[in-house]
């Protein structure tokens, strides 16, 4: 425990270091590459050059240490963290090295103004935090493994299909490599793609929505094509071919236990974890009424758009609003197109019950105008889930925010 003086010292110097916000995290992710340059096996590139993991680590490492008395409160948005630490094998070795290198930024950053005693009392703080996080991670770890077809880190899995959804996107079907059974997952968890890419120099890992229910002998992925890694699974790997996958992880999960109607707004490539939800919501529970809302270019670019037509064919408890920014002339006779142009708030409005369970997912600006319009509407903060496809941030609240 941290004594009260120590406490005092953090808290009044927590605003100093987020003034300096940028200059120290930037100064802290060049001296841990140049000190562990094994670490750029780890980290998404992507999210460095667009500054988005800059903010990420060493910010929520502050935002804990407000909160350094009283972390539980923290816990969400810490188990949210420590479940992509685990889907990545982030190690509680790797702790101190973080922990070392974040302290070198504030004192080159800081200069004189980083007095013995201030750097004494965060190396205090940030062992509490580190521990707090490791902790949590054990327990994930433990559960990752223990669970029937488990495993702890990075598993070997042969794709065995392949299947073109739509311009952009691919479905991969990937079975374990040891032919044994896999780990069961929720609705709405992501796994770990870890691969090597001829001539790249490092290992990349990126997250991916298991796309599919979970009781099959097989995970799916449905992959954009976009940078890096998407542009190697579409281009290189075949069928036949071996990746490394993590355990499922992620908290956001469907409520399996609600009775409330189930509304799924996704756009583009978000699709992914909300047709898992759908796909085992209708076999599950097939009392429960479900709108699946999805945006898309148009129906070219859009994956699953037949499969969900199949679906509302056979569940009439099922709706589907198709949303085409820029529908072709075939697009305008789908019948489940709903809405030509952005979805809004006022067309939301008209659409969704309100007295639902909301998951929303999809590129940053449209959860935004999402997740607003759901609370101008009165929803419950509780009920509106949403996930991410890149770093989330906030630890202040429960359920992270999506920042620029
Ligand atoms: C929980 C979670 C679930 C996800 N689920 C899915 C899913 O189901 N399906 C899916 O397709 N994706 C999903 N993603 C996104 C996925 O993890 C990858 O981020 C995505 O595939 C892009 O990775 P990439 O390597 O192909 O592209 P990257 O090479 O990482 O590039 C990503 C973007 O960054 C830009 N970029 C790259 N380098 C730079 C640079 N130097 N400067 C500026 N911009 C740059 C690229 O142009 C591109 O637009 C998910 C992400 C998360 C966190
Ligand atoms: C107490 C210390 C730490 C804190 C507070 C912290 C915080 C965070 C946060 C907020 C994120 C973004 C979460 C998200 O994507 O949703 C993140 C991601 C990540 N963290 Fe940590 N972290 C800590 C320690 C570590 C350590 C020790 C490592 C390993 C060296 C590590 C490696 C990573 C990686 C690789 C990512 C994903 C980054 C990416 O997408 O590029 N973190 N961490």
């Amino acid at each position: 425990m941290l004594d009260q003086k120590t406490i005092q010292t953090i808290k009044s110097t927590v605003p100093v270091l987020k003034e300096h916000g940028t200059t120290i995290t930037s100064c802290f992710y060049e001296l841990l590459f140049t000190n562990h340059p094994e670490l750029l096996n780890l980290f998404n590139h992507s999210n460095q050059h667009k500054g988005r993991q800059q903010g990420a680590l060493a910010n929520a490492v502050y935002a804990a240490a407000v909160h350094i008395d009283r972390l539980e409160e923290i816990l969400p948005a810490v188990k949210q963290i420590a479940n992509k630490h685990r889907s990545l094998g982030v190690k509680p070795e790797q702790y101190p090295i973080v922990g070392e290198n974040l302290l070198k930024a504030i004192k080159d950053v800081l200069g004189d103004a980083a007095t013995d005693e201030i750097l004494d009392a965060w190396a205090k703080a940030y062992q509490v935090i580190a521990d707090v996080f490791i902790q949590v991670e054990d327990g994930m770890y433990k559960e990752a493994a223990k669970q029937p077809g488990g495993w702890k880190d990075f598993r070997e899995f042969e794709l065995v299909k392949k299947e073109v959804e739509s311009k952009v996107i691919t479905s991969f079907y990937l079975k374990a490599a040891d032919g044994k059974e896999l780990a069961d997952f929720t609705p709405g968890q992501y796994i770990s793609v870890k691969v090597e890419i001829p001539n790249d120099p490092h290992t990349h890992i990126r997250q991916y929505s298991l796309s599919d229910t979970p009781d099959k002998k097989l995970y799916r992925l449905s992959i954009k094509r976009e940078g890096r890694v998407s542009m190697h699974l579409h281009d290189n790997v075949k069928e036949g071919d071996r990746i490394l996958l993590s355990a499922p992880a992620g908290d956001f999960i469907l409520n399996t236990e609600s009775k409330r109607p189930l509304v799924l707004i996704g756009a583009g490539v978000g699709l992914t974890p909300l047709v898992s939800m759908l796909e085992t919501t209708l076999i599950q529970s097939p009392e429960r009424n479900v709108h699946y809302i999805h945006a898309s270019i148009n129906g070219e670019y859009q994956a699953m758009g037949d499969r969900i037509i199949e679906l509302t064919e056979t569940h009439e408890q099922l709706k589907a609003y198709f949303c085409f920014e820029k529908p072709t002339e075939k697009d305008l006779q789908n019948q489940c197109f709903a809405k030509e142009g952005y979805i809004d708030m006022p067309w939301l409005k008209s659409t969704i019950p309100h007295d639902a369970d909301y998951y929303v997912c999809g590129p940053e600006g449209f959860m935004k105008m999402v997740i607003h319009s759901l609370k101008r509407l009165n929803v419950p903060e509780g009920r509106i889930n949403f996930e991410f496809f890149g770093p989330a941030i906030d630890l202040s609240e429960k359920k992270v925010t999506v920042k620029n």
